[in-house]
């Protein structure tokens, strides 16, 4: 059993085939963190308990403080506020008394085989009960009534658990949740390297790292979706640690709004990580019999690097995020109208890019921004989710077909948060957007925010897209969403509740994104944020592709796709090849590759060499859809400032085939010429099928491959395929 209780020490072991993660019940029934690091068989680990340091002044329970026990000392397993805790606290309830002093106490639990889905929150899911394990344990606040329940799912096959925590009000007062993070994880040391993922639009998913020092270091997003800024993911890297060798332990919360990650190194140089919804502008009034559920977090250990991390996070989500009919059918090799036509299309122009696209064997058609209500620029017509017959003479139906009968199919864009002043819906119901009372509301991209925290707003949008989808043979939506929440505030909820609202918010999105999905489950959802600004796993429980960035230069793109890499498996990153850029057209389809693949482009104005190339794309993606899409990725050289080559690759699971790519960013009198490759099986022969050499994977992984003759200048690129040959 990967979860076992030693009644005796009271004592819990969740293991994974990697990991062990473990902690006790300790004397006055406080939760104490032991463990969490690579797997250790014994089942006595008591001694691990044993941890006496002197703070300054720390308090102590009267009853069991001459046994050296602190909250403020020792690893607590969720760490309560205003109780002798000092450091940073994952929990924090104002009780009806207005103090927030918070207690819980271990009060019994139960283990069962599978995973329960969080109310209201996308998780992930087993297929069979065997996919895992789950812990519930039940705590409780005795002075305030609130009973607070641990769950810990473990992915015994994955190096991987999942975390999260639902309060229930079980006094007959109403209580005020302060902060309910999803997750304490304790460190004794503070021997890490912090990783994050940091950008901006066009510069999404940056990957940034830095050694943990005393104090409180943190990463939070308060823009009211996960966002640009940051990315809801953090990796504690051992010092030591590589791309290859030593431990990484990664966190990646499933929520799409305002998330914190906070790490305190204490005065004894111990770590706390918590990670949850940021407590900034947040608080839930519990009233008597209500629960809350915390976002879950994704925790995932690896003793063999950063690339292992990133790989038991890609399995995973592979397997048990990614959800639907999309969540193994090959995507669709798609065109998109965006960047060849912005707002200026009609329904001929469309046509013309399909029947472009089709002698090219692109197999998706979609109209982005611009076919509904008078939206020919970006200051209208947002919530008029209604044909403009003037662009689409004839109407949608008439279009898709055209599309279709070209055998091509079709894909539509909305962004149904948002509303434009400048609309039907804002004349008719200008308190439907968020809002404070008094205050001027900003402007975004010309635009304001619906609040989706009601349900007659969610309704409303739900029936104006389900006409549209219903009547039309639609296979793609690809759901944008341009900017971040301001004067978060909404007409229906009284003043204790309006700091609720931005997550209601989230909860809404996920109530009306999951409508769609669940009521047209044959549509291919994007999700998108002026690029890559909400590539969340929420979000990834609805869309199995996010659009990863509006930036795609592919040399430019290295950085983006290498950060989203960490812990999002390619099968999610929304990649295309676009006519805006300094590099040729094979680099930008060579990257674009470790991606869903499309274009994003006039195909009218390709010139003849560039129409042989992008052929020749068509027909290198489907031949190395598989490595990609269902092998494991190894990074081999970071895009980094000082590197000159960015390299990377993909190993199918049996290791008989192998699709390495290297992209030369700046051009260096030395360059390197040989490039060690990874993940291929050492006792097995490789044929490069552009070279006809035959190597073994042992002296490809050892000597290196050698690059000599390959294109080096600024912007080349080039892919190498490797397929076993027996001997
Ligand atoms: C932002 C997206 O990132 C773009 O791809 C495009 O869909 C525009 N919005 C349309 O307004």
């Amino acid at each position: 059993m990967p979860i076992f209780f030693d009644s005796e020490n009271k004592i819990f072991k969740l293991d994974t085939k990697t990991s062990s993660y473990i902690f006790q019940v300790f004397e006055e029934n406080y939760l104490i963190h032991l463990y969490y690091g690579a797997y250790i068989p014994d089942n006595g680990v008591e001694s691990l308990a044993m941890r006496n340091c002197n703070a300054s002044f720390s308090p102590a329970n009267a009853a069991i403080g001459e046994h050296g026990f602190s909250v403020d000392s020792w690893p607590m397993e969720y760490s309560c506020n205003g109780t002798g805790d000092m450091r940073i606290s994952a929990l924090a309830i104002r009780n009806h008394c207005g103090n927030a002093s918070t207690d819980v106490r271990y009060v019994s639990h139960r283990i069962f085989k599978g995973k329960p889905a969080l109310e209201g929150l996308p998780s992930l899911y087993t297929m069979s009960d065997d996919d895992a394990t789950t812990l519930e344990v039940e705590t409780l606040d005795k002075i305030t009534g609130a009973k607070v329940y641990l769950l810990y799912t473990v992915f015994e096959n994955y190096g991987a658990m999942t975390r999260s925590v639902r309060v229930e009000n079980s006094s007959d007062e109403p209580m005020d949740i302060q902060r309910v993070y999803s997750a304490c994880v304790e460190f004794p040391t503070m021997d890490y390297n912090m990783m994050h993922l940091y950008g901006m639009w066009c510069k999404e998913r940056t990957l940034t790292s830095r050694h943990l020092a005393h104090g409180i270091q943190s990463v939070h997003s308060k823009r009211g979706s996960s966002s640009h800024t940051h990315n809801p993911f953090v990796a504690l890297a051992r010092d030591d640690a590589t791309e290859d060798f030593g431990e990484a332990y990664g966190f990646n919360l499933v929520y799409s709004g305002n998330f914190a990650a906070d790490i305190e190194v204490d005065f004894n140089s111990s770590a706390r990580l918590i990670m949850g919804i940021n407590p900034t502008d947040f608080c839930w009034r519990l009233d008597p019999g209500e629960s809350f559920t915390a976002p879950e977090l994704v925790m995932v250990y690896s003793s063999e690097g950063i690339g292992e991390m990133s790989r038991i996070f890609h399995r995973l989500y592979n397997n048990h995020l990614i959800r639907g009919e999309w969540k193994t059918k090959k995507r669709p090799l798609l065109i998109n109208s965006w960047e060849a036509a912005y707002f200026d299309f009609d329904d001929d122009k469309l046509v013309a890019f399909a029947e472009r696209a089709k002698e090219l064997g692109i197999e998706m058609l979609v109209m982005d921004d611009g076919w509904f209500g008078v939206r020919n620029d970006d200051r209208r017509s947002l919530g008029d989710w209604y044909v403009n017959e003037n662009k689409l003479k004839g109407g949608l139906s008439s279009l898709i077909e055209r599309v279709n009968a070209l055998g091509l199919k079709f894909g539509i864009w909305y962004e149904p948060e948002m509303i434009s002043p400048d609309s039907d819906l804002y004349r008719a119901h200008p308190d439907w957007c968020l809002q404070v009372p008094g205050r001027e509301k900003s402007i975004g991209r010309n635009q304001y925010i619906l609040d989706m925290s009601r349900k007659d707003v969610r309704d409303n949008i739900y029936e104006q897209m389900a006409s549209v989808l219903r009547n039309n043979k639609i296979d793609y939506v690809k759901w944008d969403f341009n900017r971040n929440l301001t004067e978060v505030g909404s007409a229906l909820l009284p003043p204790e509740r309006q700091q609720e609202v931005f997550h209601r918010f989230v909860l809404g999105t996920y109530e009306l994104m999951g409508r769609i999905v669940n009521d047209f489950p044959h549509i291919l959802l994007e999700n998108c944020s002026g690029g890559g600004g909400r590539f969340d796993p929420g979000m990834l429980c609805f869309s199995p592709q996010i659009w990863c960035s509006d930036n795609t230069d592919p040399i430019e793109r290295l950085t983006i796709q290498f950060g989203t890499s960490m812990c999002y498996p390619v099968s999610t990153v929304g990649a295309h090849v676009s006519a805006n850029s300094r590099t040729g057209y094979e680099t930008k389809g060579n990257v674009a590759m470790s991606g869903t693949f499309g274009y994003e482009l006039d195909p009218i104005k390709l010139t003849e060499e560039e129409l042989r190339i992008v052929k020749r794309q068509v027909r290198d993606y489907h031949k190395y859809y598989d490595v990609i899409h269902y092998g494991d990725l190894y990074r081999l050289i970071a895009p980094t400032e000082n590197s000159h080559r960015c390299a990377w690759g993909y190993v199918s699971q049996d290791k008989s085939e192998a699709l390495f790519t290297f992209v030369t960013m700046l051009r260096c009198q030395n360059s390197q010429f040989y490039v060690r490759l990874k993940g291929l099986d050492p006792d097995k022969y490789y044929l490069d099928d552009e070279t006809d050499e035959i190597h073994s994977g042992a002296l490809l992984m050892n000597a290196g491959l050698n690059l000599k003759n390959r294109p080096c200048r600024d912007g080349s690129s080039y892919m190498i395929y490797l397929k076993e040959v027996k001997n």
